[in-house]
């Protein structure tokens, strides 16, 4: 059963919804009563999640799309305006990163990058919004990064898109506020899923640790609070972007990240 009703008689597309962030935040809006329209470009780890969020007792659509095909994202909105109505909430979360020095990134790794994490949320903002308008209402939330207002060694690709993508939430925030639309960003810090176990990774090999958690370590020291952040915890702030209680905010990139960036 639901442990809330913060959306309930709402219904929510969420992109990236296989595991990490998208996975708890599946659960968390699957626990506030939201009917939800699970989209992955893999399709392996959906049916697990979509189980989950059944469980909680809400109406769970999954589709296998990628984000950077128009027409694959047409086809899951579409799926999801027939079995769930026009979605209330759009989640742009599916995003990948990648850590190359600047001067040895090749131009496809470049344009894969800006191709998920800015034009896969274009992509799907804009098949959500055509739905949305007519109605008047609709909460759209992207999620960017602390890369998104600041800078880092070997990731200029990543850091250009999260920019971009809290530069894209500002220009729909103000073109969608005469709808009733409401458009957000969350900026998280260091988040304990796979991406991040990645980032450790390729980012140690370019900062010369041979340990990723070492790695790890010396991150965590520029963080006040002292420690990663939870998928949950992110989930939960989406889940505030998503409910009524939020109506009065757009247009913000909110922050989430123990305190290491305070803008
Ligand atoms: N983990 C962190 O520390 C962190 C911090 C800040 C921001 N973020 C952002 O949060 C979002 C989710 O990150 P995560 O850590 O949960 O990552 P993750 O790698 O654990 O999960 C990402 C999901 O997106 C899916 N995906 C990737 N490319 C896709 C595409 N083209 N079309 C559809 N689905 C696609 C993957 O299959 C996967 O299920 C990303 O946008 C990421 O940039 C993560």
């Amino acid at each position: 059963m639901s442990d809330g009703n913060r959306l309930q008689g709402k219904s929510a597309v969420i992109t990236g919804a296989g595991q990490g962030i998208g996975r708890a935040i599946a659960l968390a809006f699957a626990g506030q009563g939201a009917a939800l329209c699970l989209v992955d470009a893999n399709p392996h780890r959906l049916p697990e999640v979509a189980e989950a969020a059944q469980a909680l007792g809400v109406e769970v659509l999954t589709q296998q799309a990628d984000v950077t095909q128009p027409e694959q994202v047409e086809h899951a909105l579409q799926a999801a305006q027939e079995r769930l109505g026009v979605p209330h909430i759009l989640v742009n979360n599916a995003g990948i990163f990648q850590s190359v020095k600047f001067l040895d990134y090749g131009l496809d790794d470049w344009r894969r990058m800006l191709e998920v994490n800015v034009t896969g949320t274009f992509n799907c903002a804009q098949a959500a919004l055509r739905r949305m308008v007519p109605e008047g209402r609709g909460k759209v939330i992207n999620m960017a990064s602390v890369a998104g207002k600041t800078a880092a060694p070997a990731s200029s690709a990543y850091n250009t898109s999260k920019h971009a993508v809290i530069g894209l939430t500002r220009c729909l925030a103000l073109e969608m506020a005469r709808h009733g639309i409401q458009v957000n960003a969350i900026c998280p810090g260091m988040v304990d899923t796979d991406l991040f176990d990645g980032l450790l990774v390729e980012v140690g090999a370019n900062r010369g640790f041979t340990e990723p958690e070492a790695l790890r370590k010396a991150m965590l020291k520029g963080v006040p609070l002292g420690r990663m952040i939870s998928p949950q915890e992110v989930a939960q702030l989406a889940v505030y972007l998503a409910s009524p209680d939020s109506d009065a905010m757009t247009g913000q990139a909110l922050t989430l990240s123990g305190g290491h960036l305070m803008v």
